[in-house]
């Protein structure tokens, strides 16, 4: 017996929220970001309008928030206590952030690029076209915090400064600092960077065939983002790891096998820019680049390679290419499933783009084999 009290169970204090919005909610596995659908979202004032995608494998941390900015337009200024790192998806728009008592830090954007506000630092986005509307999409840890606090007023509305969290002026216009750590480590450190398709990757081969890698630290964020290509003609080593990493096709195009161990098939997903999928936790997942060009995404999710949170993001950041063998989470490609590699081969006849993979397989055996 209750008693005439209602017995609250199993809340999630996030979704009750996110329901209370008045923005639609869509659900995938993988979503094309570009025609998510959006209504007006009164937290962000100015005419923006907003839609949250929660995807499959999102985990426990990470929600997303697709943002649109009507032409000449501006979002009122917001602040909130939790960290987002925005993406620009389409269009053109500048963003102005509120540093100390009187320091505002105003920078241009277009599509893809990547900023962070510091954690609670007031700002606005800004439509600069009188004509072509503003998509950008928020990956944001307030799914997280808002099951441990459940208070609106103390996320949105709180004055608390965290001023150790802004970095340097240069942060703000695009500059970074390298640092380097060793191939799969290197850190790229700001708060924004320009376009992610012409950040300098070094090389990681050891994920891949011409693979290259960076983590980017942004604005002391506790949540990871990195950036990783793949040539053209060539696909990366599947792994797995837990849920919530959220993947964002940026350059190129190409598709992405997802399987759990034991499974007959493989679950297939295409993808180009805009399009953003979240593998589930434990599911092995691999990446390949079938365009003419070098297919790079960005990948979201909690703990950082500086802040990692979780024991296990430990683990897989100290060795994030040993083998399943080595008791790591990486298929290097002398023990992958044989039908991954004719897969890849089918994909790329016809296409006119040649594998260079032929250093780590006998294509032409393999061709012979499936003729
Ligand atoms: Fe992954």
């Amino acid at each position: 017996m209750t008693d005439g009290i209602s017995a609250r169970y199993l809340v999630d204090s996030y979704r009750e929220w996110a329901g209370r919005q008045g923005v639609p909610i869509t659900e995938g596995v993988a979503v094309d970001l570009h025609v998510v659908e959006t209504a007006p979202w009164a937290r962000l004032g100015g005419g923006a309008r907003a839609g949250f995608v929660e995807l499959r494998g999102r985990g426990d941390f990470v929600g997303l928030h697709v943002i649109d900015i009507p032409p000449g337009c501006a979002t009122d200024w917001v602040r909130h206590l939790y960290d987002e790192i925005l993406y620009v998806l389409s269009g053109h728009g500048s963003a102005s952030i509120r540093v100390g008592d009187r320091e505002t830090h105003s920078f241009e954007w277009g599509p893809r690029a990547l900023f962070s506000p510091p954690l609670n630092s007031p700002y606005r986005l800004f439509n600069v076209s009188g004509a072509e509307p503003v998509r950008l999409v928020s990956a944001n840890d307030l799914p997280f915090l808002f099951n441990v606090f459940r208070n609106e007023n103390f996320l949105f509305d709180n004055p608390f400064a965290f001023p150790e969290r802004v970095g340097r002026n240069g942060y703000f216009a695009g500059e970074g600092d390298f640092l380097p750590i060793r191939p799969g480590k290197h850190m790229w450190e700001t708060n924004f960077v320009p376009d992610l398709g012409s950040l300098s990757l070094p090389e990681w081969e050891a994920r891949g065939a011409g693979s290259r890698n960076i983590k980017i630290i942004l604005s002391d964020s506790s949540m990871h983002a990195h950036s990783s290509e793949m040539p053209v003609g060539a696909y990366k080593k599947g792994h797995r790891h837990g849920p919530g990493a959220h993947v964002f096709a940026v350059t190129g195009s190409g598709y992405t096998l997802m399987w759990n161990e034991g499974d007959a098939d493989f679950e297939r997903h295409e993808w180009r820019h805009g399009f953003v999928f979240a593998p589930p936790d434990g599911m092995f997942h691999q990446h390949f680049n079938t365009g003419p060009e070098p297919a790079r995404y960005l990948a979201v999710s909690m703990g950082s390679h500086r802040y990692p949170v979780l024991t296990h993001k430990v683990k897989i950041k100290q060795a994030p290419d040993a083998s399943v063998q080595e008791g790591g989470s990486q298929i290097n490609y002398e023990d992958q499933d044989p039908r991954i590699h004719a897969i890849w081969l089918r994909e790329l006849a016809g296409s006119g783009v040649p594998s260079r993979m032929g250093k780590y397989f006998d294509e032409e055996r393999i061709r012979e084999a499936a003729s």
